[in-house]
Formats: structure tokens, sequence, C-alpha cells
């Protein structure tokens, strides 16, 4: 019988990214503090590590994102404030919310170098172990979490495993594609992996969701990574590295559920929608609303 792999305790959150395609709203909020109805989508994805057994949660944040900090701390005043106005069940969901003490850690990408480099920057937190990887912007909504459904398939093969789901073929330029073994298995080998391939030369149209797990070799490679796509250091030239060192499998997970990029607009809003819909105290109202709309 092979080894149980190491547990996976450790998540890294990028958030250093400027949120451009939001503006004028992430002026002055990081993108990840916008709210999908009412709960920042930072929070959603975090909510999303901790379903799937997470202790330790590492944000790599940057310049004017010193909220999120904030946001997964105590707030004394207004934990006060509601003690004393006999608020109790909103009290203890907010305390429910942070992190234990030394269970958050902070650590900031000081220059916009790429998705690669924002995970090297968390290498001393990682430290020696395997961990997730979770992209912010992708809320992943199902009834069974991502990343729990990953952890399942890393505790039976052990290795690097990565989300993924099809895309129309007009967009596979536009992400990280991996080519499988089994098509329509919902765990399988990858054989291939490239990022934000030319029109046309994709090996297939499953696209990587911006879920990891990840073995700590990684920062190794990332550390001597060069530019590629777009001009950065990219996360997925290193796992294409990694994935020709011997006992580096790399495994596709295949997510059924709704993806929302909410870094767009359509996509932050349709989040909005599905999620609010999932819920028994709005989704009656906010139809009626709809309707009254179309
Ligand atoms: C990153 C990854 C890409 C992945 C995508 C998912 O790209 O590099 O492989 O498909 O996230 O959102 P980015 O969105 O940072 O361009």
């Amino acid at each position: 019988m092979t080894a149980k792999p190491r547990p996976i305790r450790k998540a890294v959150f990028p958030v250093a990214g400027l949120g451009t395609r939001f503006l004028p709203a992430t002026k002055a909020v990081p993108k990840e503090m916008l709210t999908v109805v009412d709960r920042p989508v930072i929070q959603h994805v975090v909510d999303e590590a901790k379903a799937a057994g997470i202790e330790h949660f590492i944000f790599v944040t940057g310049r004017n994102k010193g909220v999120i900090e904030d946001h997964f701390d105590t707030a004394f005043e207004l934990e006060r404030t509601l003690a004393d106005r006999g608020k109790r069940a909103e009290l203890e969901a907010l305390q429910r919310e942070v992190p234990g003490a030394g269970q958050a850690s902070f650590t900031r990408q000081q220059a916009p170098l790429g998705l690669g480099h924002a995970v090297w920057c968390a290498r001393d937190i990682v430290g020696d172990e395997p961990f997730a990887l979770l992209l912010p912007d992708m809320l992943h909504h199902a009834n069974r979490p991502c990343l729990a459904e990953m952890i399942e398939a890393y505790n039976q093969h052990g290795g690097n495993h990565i989300a993924v789901a099809p895309v129309p073929e007009d967009q596979t330029h536009q992400y990280g594609i991996v080519g499988v073994e089994t098509r329509d298995a919902k765990v399988s080998r990858i054989t291939s992996m490239v990022e934000k391939p030319p029109r046309g030369t994709a090996p297939s149209n499953l696209h990587i969701t911006g879920r990891y797990i990840l073995q700590p070799e990684i920062f190794d490679l990332l550390q001597t990574q060069e530019r590629g796509a777009g001009g950065e250091i990219q996360l997925t030239d290193s796992m294409i590295t990694m994935a020709k060192q011997p006992g580096q499998a790399f495994h596709a997970v295949r997510f059924d559920g709704a993806i929302y990029d909410c870094g767009s607009k359509i996509g932050f809003l349709m989040a909005n929608l599905a999620y609010a819909m999932a819920r028994d105290d709005l989704a009656p109202l906010l139809k009626a609303e709809i309707r009254k709309l179309m």
C-alpha cells in the first residue's frame, strides 16, 4: 500500500491584482472586497477553502489592499456595539468568520510580475509542504466545494492537481489549457499544459479554472522562471517543467459546477444573481423583481 499523501493544511490566495477591469469601483476598494450578495468575493473563496479543511490562510497582497487584512481580523468597536445592542446572532456570525490566532498570514507582492511571481512570494510561509492555491476572481459555485473534491482526489493519487472545466473553443486563448489522458473522467492524468495558447493551437478545450494543489518543489522552479505569455512570470510554465520531473504527476479534476469570473462585469453580475437565487431568503423576491425588469 502506498503511503497517504501529506495533508493539505495551507492555502494561498493571490490578491495583489489591480482590478483595472472594474474601475472606478476598484480605485479605493480592492476588487476582492466587492460583494457578491452580502459577502466579499474573497470571503466566498476563503469559505471554500475552510469547507475543504484548510487551516492556514496565506494572502499575497499589494499596495492599497490593507482592508483585506482588516476584514479577516476582529472588529472590536463593531463587535462591542453589536453586543451592547443584544445582536447576538450577528455578533456570532461575524466572529465565526475570523481565522483563529496565527491562522492567517499576509505578505506583499511588491511588483505586478504575474501569477507565478505572486505564488513564489508565499514560499517562506508555505514552507516545505504541499498547499492549495485559489485564485479569488474565480468563484466556483457547487453543492460540493471544488477544493474539497480536489483534496479527495489528491488523497487518492498524491502529486499535483488542477481543477479544469470546458470552455467554448473561441475562448481557449484566454486561459491555461490542459490536455488529458481520459477526456471525460472526473480525474485524469494531464498530458500537456499551455498558458494562453494562440487561437487554434489549444490541446483541448479544458481550461485551468483557478484551483490548484501543488507540491512545494514548485517554488524552486518559480524562482528562476522566465517571463512567458503577456510578459509575466507564469505559474503554468513552471508547472510544465515540474510535470517532467520524476514523481510529480499532474492530475486534472473536472469541476462540474458553475464558475463566475468576478474580474469581469458580466461574471460578477451573474455571480450575484446565482448566489442570491441559491438563498431561500432572497430567491422569491429577486425572481419577482427580475420579472418586473424584463
Ligand atoms: C490565470 C492562470 C490561467 C488560468 C486563469 C483562470 O490567468 O494563469 O492558467 O486559466 O488564471 O482564471 P489570468 O486570469 O491571471 O490571466
